[in-house]
Order: structure tokens, then C-alpha cells, then sequence
């Protein structure tokens, strides 16, 4: 069953970034089909606990029966406050693989692939308002333009824009098929389902406000990881990862350069393991093609 749900990116580096201690405690934002978390359990000794975040009720289906694991089925940006209301002070590290998983884009009905035909939702968990129809619908042309240029980096998004804006006058999109049927219009037609993939993955970056939900656990990191407690990030996003990257090499997200204190000493939280982001070899990519876009960046908390 997890096989087919999710296979896991990047699984033995991931592993090894964390540097497991047996009778740690860690915590995976994103547990999905729970293939890195039962890695995880793997190194755990008796002692050691793991806590995990999932907001998909699908995703709960493949929680573990082991008393060394909790499932929190909450959006990980409320990471700190669940680790308080479960008396713990600070944690040995944290693993992130963002974004959806594999099960998610093979659900027609919840409306993130272009493959099939099914509600236009995208919506990962409960406490998301907007549907992706709501947005084709409701947002302004300046509001689409930017989701589309900055989440999806999608080509000449202006035709695309100026298409949805007059088709929504005529009636509202509803489908996945009604927004694939018009964005084809407007696509490449040298690269139809790489323009619909770009189109599709803006929107669903946009209905689950992922950068913000970035952003908001990357500032928890300094005072939820002990010294010497590792921070493991996966991004499938250029953007994703250019925050991930800044985070780790300044403790902020608006420039690379940390903060130096009165001796001129940076003034930083974290300090990168990796130089550069590691991504997946050949084979793994020829096995799981989802891993090409993969950038796995370590840090050690100072
Ligand atoms: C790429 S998959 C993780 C796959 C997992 N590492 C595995 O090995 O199966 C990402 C998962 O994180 C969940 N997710 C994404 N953003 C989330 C958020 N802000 N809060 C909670 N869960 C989230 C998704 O529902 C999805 O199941």
C-alpha cells in the first residue's frame, strides 16, 4: 500500500542528514505515505520518540502502530505550539519533504493533476478556505498574473491570464478538464503538459499558501532544535529552496547575508552540513521521476 502512495526522495541521504541519536526525539512535517518516517523508527532505540505532521486525512491511513510514534494531523506551521501541548521543549531534528505526495496528483478527485477529470480543489487539508476555483474565479487578472509567473514560472502567463478572465465571464471554471481544455489553448505546442503542470502546480502553491507555511515553520527551527540538532529540507520548488537556502545561510529569507553582531561575528542559527543541495542520481530518478526536481539541503543548528 505505502509503495504505491509515495516512494520516498532522497530516503538514505535524508536518513543520514538527521544523525539520528537513538534516544532522540524528531519530527517529520510531511508524513505522507510515512516512508522517511519509518526509516526514522528504524534508527530509533526504545527511548526515542517521533512526531509527525500530516493535514491530509488520506495520509493517516499509513500511520504506524508504534508507541515511539505520534501523528499530528494538523498544517506543520503550528509545529511549536503541538510540541508544547506535548510537553516537549526541543527536539533532535526535523525532516521536511514538501509539497504533495504521489497519491495526491493519482486522485482525480481532488483535483491536483491535469491527467484527469475532477473538481478544480487542490486543497490539502480541512482549514484551506479557497479552492483552486475559487481563485480561477474570483482572483483579479494582477493576482493571477503573479501566482502564475512566480509559482508556476509559466510562459507568456499573460495570454494565459487574458484567456481565463474572458472564459470566467462566459461561465465559471468548475473542472480540472475546464481549466486543462482552456490553458491548452494558450500552451506551447512543443511542451502542452509541461505548460499544465506549471499552470496546475502555481495553483496549488497559491490554495495552500505552501511559501507562507515555508516560511512561518523555517523561523520556529532556531528555537525548536537543539545545539547540534539537525534540520532536513526536500524542495521540488526553485522558490521553495532558494528560502530553504537563505534560512540556513543567514537565518532570514529576504538576502543571503546574515546579521552580524557588534565584533563583526555572523550571526546565524544554523550552519549548513552540505555546501550545495544534494539531488537525486540517475537511477533513483529512472526509478521515481518525481525525484528529479528534488534538492535536499542539511544544516546543524549552532
Ligand atoms: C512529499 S509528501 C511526503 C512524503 C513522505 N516523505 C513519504 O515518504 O511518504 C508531502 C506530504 O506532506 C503533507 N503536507 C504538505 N504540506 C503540509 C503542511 N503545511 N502541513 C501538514 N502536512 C503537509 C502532504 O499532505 C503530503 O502528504
Amino acid at each position: 500500500m505505502t509503495k504505491e502512495y509515495h516512494i520516498p526522495v532522497l530516503l538514505d541521504t535524508s536518513i543520514e542528514g538527521l544523525n539520528i541519536q537513538p534516544g532522540g526525539i524528531y519530527v517529520d512535517l510531511t508524513f505522507g505515505g510515512g516512508g522517511h518516517s519509518r526509516e526514522i523508527l528504524k534508527h530509533l532505540g526504545r527511548e526515542g520518540r517521533l512526531i509527525a505532521f500530516d493535514q491530509d486525512a488520506d495520509a493517516w491511513e499509513n500511520a504506524p502502530e508504534d508507541d515511539r510514534f505520534t501523528l499530528v494531523k494538523h498544517n506543520f506551521r503550528y509545529l511549536q505550539h503541538f510540541l508544547d501541548y506535548l510537553g516537549i521543549e526541543k527536539v533532535d531534528g526535523v525532516l521536511g519533504d514538501l509539497g504533495v505526495s504521489s497519491h495526491h496528483f493519482d486522485s482525480p478527485e481532488r483535483g491536483f493533476s491535469f491527467r484527469f477529470d475532477g473538481a478544480l480543489d487542490m486543497r490539502m487539508g480541512p482549514g484551506i478556505e479557497l479552492t483552486a476555483a475559487d481563485i480561477i474565479n474570483g482572483y483579479s487578472e494582477n493576482q493571477l498574473f503573479s501566482i502564475f509567473k512566480l509559482y508556476g514560472e509559466v510562459p507568456s502567463c499573460g495570454k494565459l491570464v487574458r484567456a481565463i478572465l474572458a472564459e470566467r465571464n462566459n461561465k465559471p471554471f468548475r473542472s480540472t478538464a475546464d481549466l486543462r481544455n482552456l490553458a491548452q489553448t494558450v500552451a506551447p505546442k512543443k511542451d502542452v503538459n509541461k505548460f499544465l503542470a506549471q499552470v496546475f502546480q502555481a495553483l496549488r502553491i497559491e490554495v495552500n499558501r505552501e511559501m507562507e507555511v515555508l516560511e512561518e515553520v523555517l523561523m520556529q527551527m532556531p528555537s525548536v532544535i537543539k545545539p547540534e540538532g539537525r534540520l532536513v529540507v526536500i524542495a521540488y520548488h526553485s522558490l521553495e529552496d532558494r528560502m530553504v537556502k537563505n534560512f540556513i545561510r543567514s537565518g532570514n529569507f529576504a538576502k543571503s547575508q546574515a546579521d552580524t553582531d557588534l565584533y563583526g561575528n555572523r550571526d546565524v542559527p544554523f550552519k549548513a552540513v552540505t555546501r550545495k543541495a544534494v539531488q537525486a542520481g540517475d537511477e533513483e530518478v529512472k526509478e521515481n521521476p518525481r525525484a528529479r526536481s528534488a534538492k535536499l539541503r542539511i544544516a546543524e543548528k549552532l
